[in-house]
């Protein structure tokens, strides 16, 4: 299993400040989804692999109770610790063993975690849990990212590209569900009612600083960090000096935009 990849304590916490829930565009396409499908009933919604937990925050507007899991313990705390709606709450358990009973969940999502499971047994509980009509939403951020600032949006992408070229070598096997658009964990959903997307675009403006805090959010980097830490950590200084010379400041609150790309799986039992 490759979850011990999120299990620091650190990294939750590097997690909790920098990622970023997931975007609107994305959001848009599940809720037009549960109406296409006509989905009345919105009891329980469950989000799985929810780190820490700023994806289940947002299905709590829709559904009456939203619980989150993850199988890591450092992530769930920082979740519980995080300011969170009162319907939605928290736990520790893997994927492949969720602790609800059959035919109980109107909505199973998982948001950028569900490559990191054992795909079959995921698919089992993902059937066993859906009610009759019930829907599924399994989505990532792809590698596309492009970065945008005034007139060097091609040089700052060009940064970007070699510091992920740099981590690539870090990646978890896992990374090839990712790098074929969920196609795999789409022809894996035992359901004759499904379809995948995979131009959900989305703009985020934030700050360098929180550019650099992304980029070590990364499970490449944290693996790239274990390794050999003195490196890691000059990545980041250089890619951040890098970045503020290209734009032409100094300050790293100075803020750009990063363009992604996301891909969703969608489904209905
Ligand atoms: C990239 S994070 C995504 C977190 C959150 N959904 C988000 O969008 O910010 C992936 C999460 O999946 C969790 N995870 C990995 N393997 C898992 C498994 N087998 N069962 C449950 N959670 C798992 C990790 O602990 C991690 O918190």
């Amino acid at each position: 299993m490759a979850a011990h990849l999120f299990a620091a304590k650190d990294h939750a916490a590097v997690y909790q400040k920098y990622r970023f829930p997931p975007p609107e565009n994305l959001q848009g396409v599940i809720l037009s989804y549960l109406e296409k499908k006509k989905v009345t009933s919105f009891h329980l919604a469950v989000d799985v692999g929810c780190g820490t937990g700023q994806s289940s925050h947002l299905l709590a507007k829709r559904f009456e109770k939203v619980v989150g899991t993850d199988v890591s313990e450092a992530q769930i705390e920082e979740a519980k610790r995080a300011a969170h709606p009162p319907n939605v709450s928290y736990l520790v358990c893997p994927a492949e063993e969720l602790p609800f009973e059959d035919r109980s969940v109107d909505l199973l999502t998982a948001f950028t975690a569900a490559h990191w499971f054992d795909i079959p047994r995921f698919m089992k509980e993902v059937d066993r849990l859906l009610k009759p009509s019930g829907c599924v939403a399994l989505s990532t951020n792809t590698l596309d990212m492009r970065l945008h600032y005034k007139g060097c949006s091609e040089k700052l992408t060009e940064i970007f590209r070699e510091v992920k070229g740099q981590l690539f070598p870090y990646s978890n096997e896992k990374i090839k569900f990712v790098t074929d658009d969920y196609k795999a964990i789409f022809d894996s959903l035992p359901f004759q009612d499904k379809e995948r997307i995979t131009e959900i675009l989305d703009k985020l403006p934030m700050s360098v600083a929180d550019l650099m805090g992304y980029i070590q959010s990364f499970s490449q980097y944290q693996t790239f960090l274990k390794a050999q830490p003195d490196a890691a950590k000059s990545l980041i200084q250089n890619t951040e000096q890098r970045i503020l010379e290209t734009m032409g400041v100094s300050s790293r609150e100075t803020k750009l935009e990063l363009c992604t790309r996301h891909v969703c799986v969608l489904g209905y039992k």
